[in-house]
């Protein structure tokens, strides 16, 4: 490490190993610094426990392993995503993989077309009749999410995170039952398992292993890193397996994809001398802080599970502009003048990412690019996150989540774009539900970048800007 971490951090580092400790902090504090410092720091103390670090995604396992490098190479310590480890552990207990084990949302929505055709399942004059296979996708995921295990369950959960507003009235939920039972039967008779279901593979695991806790489920100590983006079946799954100490990270200001739990539904006790919040940010300067606050606005992310807004104070400040928005009435030329910006600094040898609402634009841009004679390339997953600089790298700002760059571009900034293509089609609660998680997103993706932030848009500009 370059740097030296600051007391505040320390303090986090060298907390009380045992039980639950939850990390919080705004975009930049060091969280996941903070995180995987201690679980070297756990080792040097304990040398002989086994830890887990479990990272949200490829790419952020990525960064983990780059930072814990000896301790993995020697073994002593395991750095996987959520599925990795669940799939590790289910293979150990003699769980089969065969080719197509896992349904991802395409094959879900052709189950769920195929099921929904059929007349024994009463959906005919309901309100449910109006309801696309994408919405139905939603409602199954969500399920599988909050562990819903009978009709039961389904009729006394609250409805919160995903589909808390909208959602099937009382009276349906019934019916939507009978689909998701004949949807799991269906997965389970053709040998597939549903790629969002990782509490139920571990019960899988469980169940071939004989034992209430699968073989090798355990680890001494388990840090997680992103926690507010787990849903509740997830954490579950996690909640159990250290034998010593848990320690979660994560913003509830970037909560970016509509999942939810509570600790205490997880069965976590988390009291406030155990959550633990780092202001300040080490990575981004300070016009790119005032621009992320504006774009929080005076959003509550998280009433129930404690978010403090950033905090002006602590930011870095070298007296210069850097966020810079390019604007055009049409949006082809403003795009193509932040593609020359982005052009330029990689050139110049920075390590910029453009990062795009969707993967369309992103293709389209790399067209563009490609006849301005620059060789860019969509990258993605680890590809991203050990980028070399040998294309333009061009993203979606999902998968800049966690990670960081010196110069941002970013594109669709355009308030018929970005919001408002994702609203389309949504009312009510509905609708304020999803631009909330588009609030995260953009405050997300805004603080990306150590250097500079550039904002590309034609017309009317982005309504959370
Ligand atoms: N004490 C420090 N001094 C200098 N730089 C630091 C310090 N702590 C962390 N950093 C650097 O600040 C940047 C942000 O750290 P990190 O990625 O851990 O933040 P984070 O809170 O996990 O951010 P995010 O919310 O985006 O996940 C990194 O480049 C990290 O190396
Ligand atoms: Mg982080």
């Amino acid at each position: 490490m370059a740097f030296r971490l600051a007391l505040p951090q320390i303090q986090l580092v060298d907390f009380d190993p045992e039980g639950v400790l939850l990390i919080r902090g705004q975009a930049g504090s060091g969280k996941t610094t903070v995180l995987l410092e201690r679980a070297q720091a756990l080792l040097r103390t304990y040398p002989r426990a086994t830890v887990l670090v479990l990272a949200f995604n490829e790419a952020l396992s990525s960064r983990a392993r780059r930072t814990l490098g000896a301790a993995v190479a020697e073994g002593r310590l395991e750095v996987r995503t959520l599925h990795d480890w669940a799939k590790t552990l289910a293979r150990h207990e003699g769980v089969q993989f065969p080719p197509g084990f896992w349904a991802d949302s395409t094959t879900r929505e052709r189950f769920l077309g195929n099921i929904l055709k059929r007349p024994s399942m009463n959906i005919q004059g309901t309100r449910l009749e109006a309801w696309t296979v994408s919405q139905w996708s939603d409602e199954v995921e969500w399920l599988i999410g909050q562990d819903i295990q009978s009709l039961e369950d389904y009729l006394d959960t609250p409805r919160r995170g995903r589909g808390r507003s909208g959602g099937p009235g009382r009276e349906d939920r019934a019916k939507v039952w009978a689909v998701f039972e004949q949807y799991r039967k269906e997965l389970s008779a053709k040998g597939k398992h549903d790629l969002h279901d990782i509490l139920g593979l571990i019960r899988k695991a469980s169940e071939q292993s004989q034992k209430p806790q699968p073989q090798k489920a355990s680890f001494d100590f388990v840090l997680v890193d992103e926690v507010q983006d787990l849903d509740l079946a997830w954490l579950k799954a996690v909640a159990s397996i250290a034998r010593v100490g848990t320690t979660f990270s994560g913003d509830f200001a970037q909560r970016i994809y509509r999942r939810h739990f509570t600790w205490k539904a997880a069965g976590i006790e988390l009291p406030p001398a155990r959550s633990r919040f780092l202001a300040g940010t080490h990575r981004n300067p300070r016009a790119i802080v005032a621009l992320a606050q504006k774009v929080l606005g005076e959003a509550d992310p998280s009433a129930d599970t404690g978010f403090e807004s950033p905090s002006p104070d602590a930011m870095l400040d070298d007296g210069q502009d850097h966020v810079y928005f390019i604007q055009h009435p049409q949006v082809r030329e403003a795009r193509k003048r932040a593609l020359l910006h982005a052009v330029d600094c990689w050139k110049g040898g920075r390590d910029v990412v453009i990062a795009v609402p969707f993967r369309r634009i992103a293709d389209e841009s790399i067209k563009v690019l490609g006849e301005l004679g620059t060789k860019a390339g969509f990258l993605q997953r680890r590809d991203l996150a050990d980028r070399d600089g040998a294309v333009l790298p061009l993203t979606t700002f999902h998968q800049m989540k966690g990670l960081e760059c010196e110069d941002l571009v970013l594109l669709g900034m355009e308030d018929d774009l970005f919001p408002g293509w994702f609203l389309s089609d949504l009312q009510g609660a509905e609708l304020e539900d999803k631009q909330a998680e588009l609030r995260n997103l953009l405050y997300m993706i805004v603080t990306r970048p150590r250097r500079s932030l550039t904002l590309s848009m034609g017309g009317k500009v982005c309504r959370f800007l």
